[in-house]
């Protein structure tokens, strides 16, 4: 991989970042590629459309993902906009919504994405926990996979090199493609430092999955350095195909 080589650029660019689990990475994951997407050319928003756990601070309620994702963007957007649904309890979506006596639903989020996709070349939505995780337990009954396909954008898996990864790799790529929607590609995000064998389970997760590598991302380095060990052009081509294919089908 070259990581200097030109990337093809999509006018307006947004993708779905998921997981194989909560905690390994997608934030981090997210952050890089907004870095990456703004070295190409891209004027660029982080989205986290559902956050559970924030705290009071300094006059408004504080997420740490939310704060990333902003703090990696280009564009300054309006913080309802970067998440539509910020909940205070530390727990699944649909119970601190509960919890709080919110409803999540999809209006919102719709709204909050379209504005981002006006004042930003490349939107970079992160996922909530895994890729099927409760939003709405009740009557109206939807998740984070219903999200992503709301969104209709490519999918970015990102894998947490640990024990168990090679199954929740393969499971979560499962669940993307059953839904529809395209994985246009993975990352290896190196969560354990004390992992035995991790670069064989990188080779596994090579042959066993049948998506491009968008890169490793090494233990303990700062989204802005690791920018450059993703490779953006599968990502970017799987989005002008995805477009191009949405556009056909709309015509
Ligand atoms: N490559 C890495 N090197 C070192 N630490 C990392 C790396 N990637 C993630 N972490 C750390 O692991 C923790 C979880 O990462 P992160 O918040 O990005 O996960 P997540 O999948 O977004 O979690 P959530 O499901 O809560 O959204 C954080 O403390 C983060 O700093
Ligand atoms: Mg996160």
């Amino acid at each position: 991989m070259n990581p200097r080589a030109p990337v093809p650029l999509v006018a307006r660019f947004a993708c779905f970042v998921t997981g194989t689990d909560t905690g390994i990475g997608k934030t981090h994951a997210s952050a890089t590629l907004l870095h990456a997407l703004h070295a190409a050319g891209y004027r660029t928003a982080g989205m986290k459309p559902v956050a559970s756990g924030s705290e009071w601070r300094d006059g408004h309620w504080h997420n740490d993902d939310v704060a990333q994702l902003r703090a990696a963007s280009s564009v300054a957007v309006p913080l309802g906009q970067t998440c539509p649904f910020l909940l205070r309890t530390p727990c699944s979506p649909h119970l601190a919504a509960a919890q709080e006596g919110v409803r999540i639903t999809r209006a919102p989020i719709r709204d909050a994405f379209d504005a981002l996709r006006r004042q930003a070349d490349a939107v970079v939505v992160e996922g909530v926990g895994g890729f099927n995780v409760p939003l709405d337990a009740g009557a109206v009954r939807w998740n984070t996979a219903d999200l992503a396909v709301m969104l209709s954008v490519p999918v970015v898996m990102v894998v947490g090199i640990r024990l168990g990864c090679l199954n929740h790799a393969v499971l979560t790529a499962e669940a993307i493609r059953a839904r529809g929607l395209p994985l246009a590609g993975w990352i290896a995000n190196r969560v354990d430092p004390d992992m035995l064998l991790a670069d064989e389970n990188i080779a596994t997760l090579h042959a066993s999955l049948d998506a491009p590598c968008l890169g490793e991302l090494p233990w303990q380095l700062a989204p802005a350095s690791a920018a450059d060990r993703l490779d953006l052009a599968p990502l970017l081509t799987a989005a002008t195909r995805y477009q191009a294919e949405a556009a056909g089908l709309a015509a």
